[in-house]
């Protein structure tokens, strides 16, 4: 039998790393933080002085990427640097190398590897089209830019950080645009994925649509 992934992709800060990691808690399910990789990348680049550009330095640091995810918590080479790859510096240089072929390529299998007895859930910008393109539920999760830039700035406040909400909202166009724009999997809903608009929706009622999607489909044994 197959082992079951359900794949949620969107952009930046629409909710698919808290639903994700609720829904997958919920079923009993494994979780994969796709973008974590790409961001664990652009940190490693950084403090291995790897320029930005350099497509196959960063692939092969992308393919032997000491990481560990362990505790609710990410591991580089056994620091924990979970806060340090959440900073919008990281995210921007995650989504300048995530447009390089080589270094998507580099991280395909080790995605993969997260596929394991009972499920996994997982989150992205392509784990519906390219990781998982089999996953038995594709859901791409998002909301206006201007909620997602209002919760990004509430997570900042909520941790003591300074924020300007017109910055945030900049930065997540920024990112979306560059994401949305390359030629290589590009952030965008397959045709394939469920559409959940999360503008007005709780966090709670998120998780609650995205579980009775899936029950549906295992009820209806597709
Ligand atoms: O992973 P992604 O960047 O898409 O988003 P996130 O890091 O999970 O952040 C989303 C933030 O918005 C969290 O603080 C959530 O509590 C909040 N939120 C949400 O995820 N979904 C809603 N429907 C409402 C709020
Ligand atoms: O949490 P947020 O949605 O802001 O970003 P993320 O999911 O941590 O991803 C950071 C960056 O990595 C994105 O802007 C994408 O460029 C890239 N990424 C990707 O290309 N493919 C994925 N499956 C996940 C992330």
């Amino acid at each position: 039998m197959t082992v079951p992934v359900i794949a949620i992709d969107g952009p930046s800060a629409s909710g698919k790393g808290t639903v994700a990691a609720l829904v997958a808690s919920r079923l009993g399910f494994h979780y994969l933080d796709s973008g974590a990789l790409y961001r664990l990348t652009a940190l490693y680049a950084r403090l291995d002085e790897i320029e930005l550009d350099d497509e196959e330095a960063l692939a092969e640091a992308a393919l032997t990427l000491p990481v560990e995810f362990r505790d609710s918590q990410v591991w580089l080479a056994g620091e924990d640097v979970s806060e340090e790859i959440r900073a919008e510096v990281i995210g921007m240089g995650a989504s300048k190398i995530a447009a390089l072929p080589a270094v998507r390529a580099a991280l395909l299998e080790r995605q993969r590897a997260f596929r394991q007895a009972p499920g996994l859930v997982t989150d992205g910008r392509d784990m519906g089209s390219v990781v998982f393109p089999d996953a038995t539920l594709k859901i791409f999760l998002t909301a206006s830019a201007e909620e997602r830039a209002d919760r990004r700035y509430k997570q900042l406040i909520n941790k003591g950080e300074s924020a300007n909400l017109q910055q945030i909202l900049d930065d997540i166009e920024a990112r979306d645009a560059r994401d949305a724009a390359r030629p290589v999997a590009p952030l965008r809903q397959e045709p394939d994925a469920k559409r959940l608009d999360t503008t007005e929706l709780t966090v709670d009622q998120a998780v609650e649509t995205v579980l009775g999607w899936y029950q549906s489909l295992v009820v209806s044994g597709k």
